[in-house]
């Protein structure tokens, strides 16, 4: 029986406890460099007792970035700017992972404040990129890839985890979720191609599935891979559980370690119904039909309810979102509410005590 605050082993890395957080775009990076926000931001959390701290999602190259302010790892020079966040966690025992990400035709926004609205070329904007000239509700429309840009994608991915590794990151994760191009190519909604990286289930997991072998390939033995899928677009013609059963059984094979289970983002008004834990029953799926770690995601907000969801064996690992961003110390205060006792910084630990 697992069990929040044990430690989980994926090849060579050992988390000191499966609370994770999950990555959050912070709409802060400066031309796709991440700066003073993101070292305060992510330091909190690393303080904060988290096992693992999952960047946000940053863009393998420019016109992968959601927003004009999201973080790129396009060259060293981008790579870099992680390090002081990567050291400062290590210092604490944290480990730290990156979220690869292409937006494809749903990049190019503005920030929050412009209630990201679509960056026109003049804003800072740039032509956005899709498996097909399918736009997303309320998006431009999107250039088709051809094949060739296609496979520069693969390579794309692999040199941006291969500079994140250099720089330090312990773990690799594949954002193939939400809507954004991986999970474009999947999903039969996005992708009407009629080459290899369409089709059937077959061409349009292909993308996805030549990126996590490459990247495999590529990154040291040792370095755990996952990768974050929508598990669902909640509707009857979508992307469905099953496809996603069998894409995991696929990914395993080629040597990926985990799958982060989260659900939708690919059809803007698809009936979900969110409720605590709705997200969780997909990772539960998974995790039984393909034989493979994964980790839950959704609101899931109190530290009985985590705990519930690795005991009873749902899910290895519990990503935290919104409820971190309101308590970045959910993992102390978790641990006091389960009454398990763990190390604080030393600079905390006077929090412990009431008076
Ligand atoms: C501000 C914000 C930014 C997010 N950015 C990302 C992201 O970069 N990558 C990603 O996979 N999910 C992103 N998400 C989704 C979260 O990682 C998480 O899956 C979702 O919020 C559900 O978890 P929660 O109920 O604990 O918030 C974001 C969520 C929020 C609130």
């Amino acid at each position: 029986m697992n069990a929040l605050f044990d430690p989980f082993t994926l090849r060579s890395v050992t988390f000191k406890n499966r609370i994770w957080l999950s990555p959050m775009c912070q709409y802060s990076a400066v031309d796709g460099f991440v700066g003073q926000w993101h070292e305060v931001h992510l330091g909190s959390f690393a303080t904060g007792g988290f096992g693992m701290v999952m960047v946000e999602a940053t863009a393998v190259v420019p016109e992968g970035r959601i927003s004009v302010g999201c973080p790129s790892i396009e060259d060293e020079e981008h790579a870099l700017a992680f390090k002081p966040m990567i050291d400062f966690a290590h210092t604490h025992g944290v480990k730290m992972g990156i979220q690869l990400a292409h937006a494809g035709r749903k990049a190019s926004t503005l920030l929050p404040a412009d209630n990201h609205a679509i960056a026109t070329l003049d804003r800072g904007g740039w032509q956005a990129v899709a498996p097909s000239a399918i736009a997303y509700h309320g998006y431009p429309e999107p250039h088709e890839l051809t094949t060739l840009e296609i496979k520069l994608l693969v390579r794309d991915f692999v040199a941006a985890a291969v500079r994140a590794v250099e720089v330090g990151f312990d773990v690799i994760e594949i954002h193939a979720a939400h809507g954004y191009l991986l999970h474009q190519f999947y999903s039969p909604l996005a992708n009407t191609r009629t080459d290899e990286y369409g089709g059937d289930f077959e061409g349009r997991t292909r993308l996805l599935v030549e990126v996590a072998q490459a990247i495999r390939q590529e990154i040291p033995e040792g370095v755990p891979l996952m990768v974050r899928i929508s598990a669902t677009d909640w509707v009857d013609n979508g992307w469905n559980l099953i496809d996603s059963i069998e894409l995991s059984r696929i990914l395993k094979v080629v040597g990926v370690d985990l799958i982060d289970v989260s659900t939708g983002g690919n059809v803007h008004n698809a009936p979900i119904t969110a409720s605590p834990g709705f997200q969780v029953p997909f990772a539960t799926a998974i995790r039984v039909e393909a034989e493979i770690p994964t980790s839950a995601v959704g609101m899931i907000t109190e530290p009985e309810q985590a705990q519930y969801i690795l005991e009873s064996g749902e899910a290895d690992a519990i990503f935290i979102a919104r409820a971190a961003l309101r308590n970045p110390r959910w993992p102390l205060m978790a641990s006091e509410k389960l009454g398990v006792k763990i190390d604080w910084p030393f600079q905390l630990d006077r929090g412990r005590t009431l008076r």
